[in-house]
């Protein structure tokens, strides 16, 4: 059935990951919006958003081409204007990785989504896996607060070298860019472990571990093997669940994320 409205939010820097949500939601949609909002409040104070790579005009085309019907691109005035204070908390999803490592960043995502999806009423949201935490907030945030908008997920873009697209990967210079396939390299490992059997969600976490420190631009931030639902370790008598791989780490000053399902 073609539902009357999508949302695809974006932060603009658009590349082939941001057009692959919106062929598909066009694919459901008879009128899809994308958003192009830069939204401030989930930079950190030292991340990168006066210099994120974003132009408007090529963002613009992008989505034209793509063939999105209308573009919501307000002002940053318009989404927080003075006096603004609410703030919507998703509770101890926010809390591990992305959220230990940038405080604050999944309440300002949160906070934004549920802006976004107020100002445009869409009836479904597409949504990246590369971004699995940030996904799991948004159904969390659809579904606790009665949104009733239905979210899809749309599988990582990957370029020839599997390296997930990402906005950031401007930053990079030619060495950064080789090196930054160790994200990937480093899921794998720890997948095809798990495939053969009889390893630890330790095993596997130290499997990535390794790899990622032989990398000599790679500076850590963490590389788990969790529960897809909680983001916190697996539970240990459940070995038959799904589990999923993440991994964030620096090449050079760039932070880069990555994650893999594994079973
Ligand atoms: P942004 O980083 O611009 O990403 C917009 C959407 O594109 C997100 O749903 C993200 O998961 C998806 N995406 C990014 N890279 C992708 C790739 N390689 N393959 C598939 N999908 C990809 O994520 C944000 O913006 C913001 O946090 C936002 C949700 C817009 C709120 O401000």
């Amino acid at each position: 059935m073609i539902a009357p409205v999508a949302v695809v939010p974006t932060l603009g820097g658009l590349h082939a990951g941001h057009e692959a949500l919106i062929h598909a939601a066009k694919k459901r949609a008879s009128t899809v919006v994308a958003t192009l909002f830069l939204n401030p409040t989930q930079f950190g104070e030292t991340e990168d958003l006066r210099k994120y790579p974003a132009n408007r005009d090529q963002d613009l085309e992008i989505m034209r081409k793509a063939g999105v019907n209308a573009v919501f691109a307000p002002s940053v005035e318009e989404m927080y204007p003075p006096g603004d204070s609410f703030i919507v908390d998703p509770g101890p999803i926010a809390q591990v990785l992305e959220g230990q490592h940038r405080p604050g960043h999944m309440q300002a995502v949160a906070t934004v989504v549920a802006k976004l999806f107020n100002a445009t009423r869409p009836d479904l949201a597409y949504f990246g896996e590369k971004d699995a935490q940030q996904l799991e907030v948004v159904r969390r945030l659809s579904r606790d607060l009665c949104f009733g908008i239905e979210i899809v997920a749309v599988g990582t873009v990957r370029d020839d070298r599997n390296i997930a697209l990402s906005s950031r990967l401007a930053y990079l210079t030619q060495d950064e860019r080789l090196a930054a396939e160790v994200l990937y390299r480093s899921l794998c490992a720890a997948r095809d472990l798990a495939n053969m059997g009889q390893h630890t969600v330790s095993d596997l976490e130290t499997a990535m571990r390794s790899i990622i420190a032989e990398e000599t631009l790679a500076t850590l931030d963490y590389a788990v093997v969790v529960d897809p639902q909680t983001f916190k370790p697996p539970n240990k008598s459940d070995a038959s669940s799904q589990l999923q791989a993440l991994i964030a780490l620096k090449i050079g000053s760039t932070r880069l994320i990555d994650n893999l399902r594994i079973s």
